[in-house]
């Protein structure tokens, strides 16, 4: 690895699986289509949350901290993993979660509970007006508590948080290598950016230009994810002074799938799930990997993806959604919500 990564605490199953979907290329008229297994860094951690969260609990832990605080939705992936890593290591762990979670715990809300943590839940508005503020309160509380909190941001996108896909690129250039793979395009949802920004720069870093990244946004527009991709790369690169520049023409997007909204899921995003259900017994969500599905599925059918070189979908996890969504799932949108 660079001689920059810092300290890790190994906690997620790896290298998780690169394999070829067999059915489901032949399925799309003969196309090269690949999936690298993120959804199985660990039941409970399952997903890409957990490489982040390796960097970010060793940084907790040797700063003399005994907690961690992080933010999202009741149906937050990144809330669940960080409840279950820090059960894993013996941290409290103090979610804040916006909407308030529903009085039934259920998806990863059910499991945020099982795994101990302490939720605190705010109106969106107000947590966003003054997102800060309660975060300083909730630091305050937990140290007048006799407590250490640290605090990591949505999906654990903070420069430290980038380092767990920078080793994954590392990971998967090994994996290609292996399979006798010269090029190929590599397909994965974003939203709070950490993912891709990690991607990106383990890219640059590792010298892979053999491979193309397409980061499909599932909650915001392209000049917002252009803005943050650049932000956060940025200052990773000043934080851990990596030999590396990332501009603006090496940041490129699948547009076009993100539909009404962040976690508003829509007929062609339930279309991509129940199709990699069907063909490979493989699960995704509606929130992000479907809707990243639908856009890899698309660029594979009409020919600009899995016909000259492999297409690799990163299966980011979020599989526990499902359960708070069963109608919908099992009936397209007009089910549950
Ligand atoms: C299942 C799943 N896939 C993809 C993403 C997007 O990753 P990032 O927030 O790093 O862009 C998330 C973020 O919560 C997620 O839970």
């Amino acid at each position: 690895m660079a001689q920059h990564e810092p300290r890790r605490t190994p906690l997620a199953l790896l290298p998780t699986p690169l394999m070829k979907l067999e059915r489901l290329s032949r399925e799309l008229g003969g196309a090269d289509v690949w999936m690298k297994r993120d959804d199985l860094t660990g039941i409970e951690f399952t997903g890409n949350k957990v490489r982040k969260l390796e960097y970010v609990a060793a940084d907790a832990i040797d700063a003399g901290c005994d907690t961690l605080v992080t933010e999202g939705t009741p149906q937050s992936n990144h809330c669940r993993a960080t409840a279950a890593v820090c059960a894993r290591l013996g941290l409290r762990c103090t979610l804040l979660l916006r909407p308030p979670a529903p009085v039934q715990p259920q998806g990863n809300h059910l499991l945020d509970v099982l795994f101990g943590a302490e939720t605190r839940s705010y109106e969106r508005p107000d947590f966003e007006a003054r997102r800060d503020e309660i975060v300083a309160e909730v630091l305050e509380d937990l140290r007048r508590a006799g407590h250490t909190g640290r605090f990591t941001p949505m999906g654990s996108s903070e420069p430290l948080g980038c380092w767990g896909y920078i080793r994954a690129l590392a990971e998967l250039v090994e994996q290609v290598r292996d399979a006798n793979i010269s090029a190929c395009d590599v397909v994965l949802a974003i939203s709070s950016g950490g993912t891709y920004c990690g991607l990106l720069l383990g890219k640059w870093l590792h010298k892979a230009a053999h491979v193309n990244l397409w980061p499909v946004p599932v909650s915001d527009d392209v000049p917002h994810h252009t803005r943050a991709t650049l932000d956060l790369c940025r200052r990773t690169i000043e934080q851990y002074e990596l030999p590396v520049s990332i501009d603006e023409s090496m940041v490129r997007f699948i547009d076009g799938y993100v539909g009404e909204g962040y976690a508003i899921p829509y007929n062609e995003d339930i279309r991509a799930i129940n199709l990699l259900a069907h063909t490979e017994g493989i699960m995704l969500d509606p929130v992000y990997t479907g809707k990243a599905f639908a856009g890899f599925l698309d660029a594979v059918r009409d020919g600009r993806l899995g016909r000259e070189r492999p297409a690799i979908f990163l299966h980011t996890g979020g599989v526990f959604s499902d359960f708070a969504w069963p109608r919908l799932l099992l009936g397209g949108v007009g089910g549950d919500e």
